[in-house]
């Protein structure tokens, strides 16, 4: 895929759910693109719509309306097993509440994405793990970690298929400021080192400036 071209293109997106008060717009007309390793950052206050952009793009839940294209591919016209696939090749996430499964150790957690790829699994995973300085917290679980500790592990499990995009939903949320810091630099350092595209949900404005473009929700629009 050439620079010039989109890695995400998303055209006239809507989102309405039912609910006991009737319908709700969540999104509306939400148009815009990225292009191949570029950074875009997903602002707006709390409600405004971010996480259910991020859930569409990442193909987990279906817009009510319109188009996205991901790494050349309409992801509105896959079935589930589609999404999940084209998900499992191309697409890592990082989340606020890092989300790692909690019967594995850390070193299983990073492996686990690139078994369901039938890939081999446990030298880059470990791999890995030492690059986010955890190559001594392997067969740990995740309560025995601190939360920066745990959002280490997610980056790890995020980078380790080498995804072409990352998507990143408030991932410095449950830290405190210091620690979110040492977080989003260790996010741009791998982004970086991968050539990821990176979108990157915050209400931080001063963290959005880190990305190279921005766009802002209100009440489910880009405005
Ligand atoms: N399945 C659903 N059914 C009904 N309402 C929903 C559903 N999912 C989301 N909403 C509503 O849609 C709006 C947007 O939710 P969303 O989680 O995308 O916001 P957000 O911008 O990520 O907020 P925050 O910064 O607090 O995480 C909220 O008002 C939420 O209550
Ligand atoms: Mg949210």
């Amino acid at each position: 895929m050439g620079e010039e071209k989109s890695i995400i293109a998303v055209e006239n997106l809507g989102k309405r759910v039912e609910t006991a008060e009737g319908s709700l717009d969540i999104l509306t007309s939400v148009s815009f693109s990225i292009k191949h390793r570029e950074s875009l950052a997903i602002l707006g206050s709390s409600g405004s719509g971010k996480s259910t952009l991020l859930g569409l793009l990442a193909g987990l839940d279906l817009p009510s309306q319109g188009r996205i294209e991901l790494a050349g591919v309409s992801l509105t016209e896959l079935d589930e097993d589609g999404r999940a696939l084209l998900r499992a090749k191309h697409v890592g996430f990082v989340f606020q509440s890092f989300q790692l499964l909690t019967n594995l150790t850390a070193l299983e957690n990073v492996m686990l994405p690139l078994e369901l790829l039938g890939a081999d699994a446990k030298n880059p995973a470990r791999a890995i793990l030492e690059r986010v300085e955890l190559g001594h917290r392997l067969r740990h679980y995740p309560h025995q970690l601190s939360g920066g500790e745990q959002q280490r592990v997610a980056l790890a499990r995020a980078f380790v298929t080498a995804p072409r995009i990352l998507f990143a939903d408030e991932p410095t949320g449950n830290l405190d400021s210091r620690t979110g810091a040492h977080i989003i630099d260790l996010l741009f350092q791998l982004n970086r080192e991968h050539h990821t595209t990176l979108v990157l949900v915050t209400h931080d404005a001063v963290l959005a400036e880190r990305c190279g473009r921005s766009i802002r929700l209100e009440s489910g629009r880009v405005v």
